[in-house]
């Protein structure tokens, strides 16, 4: 909104200034314009103090000062935690630097604390966000770093894009897992010595409360190497297509991606796990 009327305050002068001198007012649309773009690219630095590694390592509670730590390039104010990072704590080597990687990596040697996180993958980028959303929600952001993230007047480096994507699609993932689990939940299983494996289906069975209880079915999903034991919907609709009123009222069960367990009757609840060899 500021920026807006910024521009619309620009431009009247700028008309202003086309009528009085020609020559003034192109100079001045030229200024505007780096301006503005410069408006668009600048972070608030009224807002975000702009840390040097240097400076940020001056931060490691010495002396009973404060602690600060960073993580993905932001910066905050941990000295409330002081027992885990502060001198002799069991997280000091957080402290006073950006070392992004080692929260997902657990490598907390010198080469392990680092910044650098364009070899991780999406799953490590969302556990390291994971990390993040902590220290935004119990401690306070008082900066940025200049480091791998942020350049020294903290404008987003290529590699907050690369954390930026990498995080959607891990986001994407989890999110089609989930549908995954929702449309064949995972199966209750057990074992015993005298009865061996068995595997069955409740209403509730996978953590996913439904309206059916279904059948197991060795279920081969994409991306996973291992089939895995789904519960079944049996009656109504294919998932793929519920709206339709021309099916066979067979749920799931046609499924090309299900087989059946060995030794296990076709609409039983309940089926022996197979031994394995
Ligand atoms: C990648 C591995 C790990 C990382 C990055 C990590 C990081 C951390 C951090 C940053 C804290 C402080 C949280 C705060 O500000 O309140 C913490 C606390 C704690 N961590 Fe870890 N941790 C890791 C693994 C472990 C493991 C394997 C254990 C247990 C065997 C463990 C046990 C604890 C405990 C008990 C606390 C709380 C200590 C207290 O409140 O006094 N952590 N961890």
């Amino acid at each position: 909104m500021k920026g807006q009327l910024f521009f619309f305050v620009a431009i009247i002068v700028c008309i202003c200034a086309y009528l009085y001198n020609p020559k003034f007012a192109r100079d001045l649309v030229k200024k505007v314009f780096t301006i503005s773009h410069y408006h668009e690219e600048a972070p608030n630095t009224n807002q975000y103090k702009i840390f040097t590694k240097d400076e940020l390592a001056t931060f490691k509670g010495e002396n009973n000062g404060k602690v600060y730590l960073g993580i993905v390039g932001h910066v905050f104010d941990v000295t409330k935690g002081r027992k885990h990072y502060g001198p002799g704590g069991g997280y000091e080597f957080f402290a006073g630097v950006d070392a992004s990687k080692a929260y997902v990596t657990g490598n907390f040697d010198k080469e392990g604390l680092t910044d650098d996180i364009s070899d991780l993958k999406p799953s490590e980028i969302l556990a390291l966000q994971n990390w993040k959303s902590f220290y935004e929600k119990d401690y306070k952001l008082v900066g940025k770093v200049e480091g791998a993230f942020f350049d020294k007047i903290g404008r987003a480096l290529p590699l907050m894009e690369l954390y930026k994507k990498q995080l959607k699609k891990a986001l994407l993932e989890k999110d089609l897992i989930e549908n995954d689990k929702q449309l064949f939940p995972p199966c209750n299983s057990e074992w015993s010595q005298a009865n061996g494996g068995r595997i069955w289906c409740t209403t509730r069975s996978g953590g996913i409360v439904r309206d059916w209880i279904g059948v197991p079915r060795m279920y081969y999903s994409a991306g996973s190497p291992q089939p895995r034991c789904a519960c079944v919907r049996t009656t109504g609709p294919p998932s793929h297509d519920l709206r339709s009123t021309n099916h066979k009222d067979r749920g799931d069960l046609d499924n090309p991606n299900l087989s059946l367990y060995p030794n296990c009757d076709d609409m039983s609840e309940s089926c022996p796990l197979p031994e394995r060899s």
